[in-house]
């Protein structure tokens, strides 16, 4: 297996999570279950100004929790990579290649490349299967997030993938988002969502948001669209109650609700309802970060 032992022997030096992603690249099928990587994975889809950062430094009290802060989508761009990637497969010339044969092998490739190119211009040639493609971001997830093992559940929050904004297309926001989230829950083995907002979309409710955006001819927009995204976040957490859960920042601050946000939380995580976390640990929303 020349690939495996080429990418071995120029990987000694990384981590050993990359060197056994590299030597298990070959066997692997796309229902297969990783026997390494990530295996619990929480990401906090939110509308910003909803408190996520302090339900992300809640979750960051549970003793083996590791859960990140934003990224400027960049979960985003790794979905538009994978879909990119995997649309490369049908693209033109790709049909005289049946790789599902012959990927395994380079020689194998090498031939049946060097076999057309003489008469033929391959401009997407490309061997990438799906699952190979898959396990890609699965490696890329675990190499920046999984790496301290298995026992860590981690994850990322970000306030990014919300109608309107340039990721979820203002005219498929539902489509996309449901896309997309299909794409997050194959990152790891067991990948729970939390959808964090106000629990009004009003404009009263999320003035903090609009001001974000700094941009007047957006007015008649904003609550339409962050209309859409909470019946987005509502419904998927209706529909899909095992691995999604709502969190309304409301609950969050306010001294009645609070303790049995924090419990109905950790119960929906699977974790000891009587560990103490709260969500005002951290200071106040401050105005001092730049915004995108
Ligand atoms: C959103 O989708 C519509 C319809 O497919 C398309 O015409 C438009 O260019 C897209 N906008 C962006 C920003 O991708
Ligand atoms: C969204 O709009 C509908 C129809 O106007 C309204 O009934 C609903 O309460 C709104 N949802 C939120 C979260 O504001
Ligand atoms: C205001 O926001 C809308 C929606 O995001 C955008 O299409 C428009 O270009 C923005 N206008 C300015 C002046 O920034
Ligand atoms: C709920 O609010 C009270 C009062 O601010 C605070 O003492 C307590 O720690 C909070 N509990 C949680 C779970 O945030």
């Amino acid at each position: 297996m020349m690939f495996i032992s080429a990418s071995r022997s120029r990987h000694t030096n990384l981590l050993p999570a990359t060197a056994c992603f590299v030597c298990l690249l070959s066997c692997l099928s796309l229902n297969a279950e990783l026997p390494f990587g990530s295996q619990k994975c929480v990401f906090i889809l939110a509308t910003g100004r909803s408190g996520s950062t302090s339900l992300m430094d809640a979750l960051n009290q549970i003793p083996h929790y590791l859960i990140r802060g934003e990224t400027w989508r960049a979960h985003g761009n790794l979905f538009d990579a994978y879909q990119h990637l995997c649309e490369a497969r049908t693209s033109p010339g790709q049909e005289f290649f049946h790789f599902a044969n012959i990927r395994e092998r380079y020689i194998d490739v090498k031939l049946a490349y060097g076999k057309l190119a003489e008469t033929t211009k391959l401009p997407f040639f490309n061997e990438f299967s799906e699952d190979r493609i898959l396990l890609a971001t699965r490696a890329y997830y675990t190499v920046l997030y999984g790496h301290y093992g298995k026992d860590v559940v981690t994850g990322f929050k970000e306030i990014r993938y919300v109608c309107g904004e340039l990721y979820f297309n203002q005219t498929r926001c539902g489509e996309h988002f449901q896309k997309f989230v299909r794409f997050l829950r194959g990152m790891c083995h067991d990948v729970k969502f939390l959808f964090n907002t106000r629990l009004s979309a009003s404009l009263e409710s999320n003035v903090k948001r609009f001001q974000m955006f700094n941009n007047a001819t957006f007015a008649a927009d904003f609550t339409h669209l962050l209309n859409e995204t909470h019946t987005l976040y509502d419904n998927y957490a209706m529909q899909h109650s095992d691995h999604a859960f709502r969190v309304y920042m409301e609950d969050m601050f306010n001294i009645k609700r609070n303790a049995t946000l924090a419990r109905n939380l950790l119960q929906f995580l699977g974790e000891d309802t009587t560990i103490p976390i709260r969500f005002n640990r951290m200071p106040g929303w401050q105005p001092s970060y730049p915004t995108p």
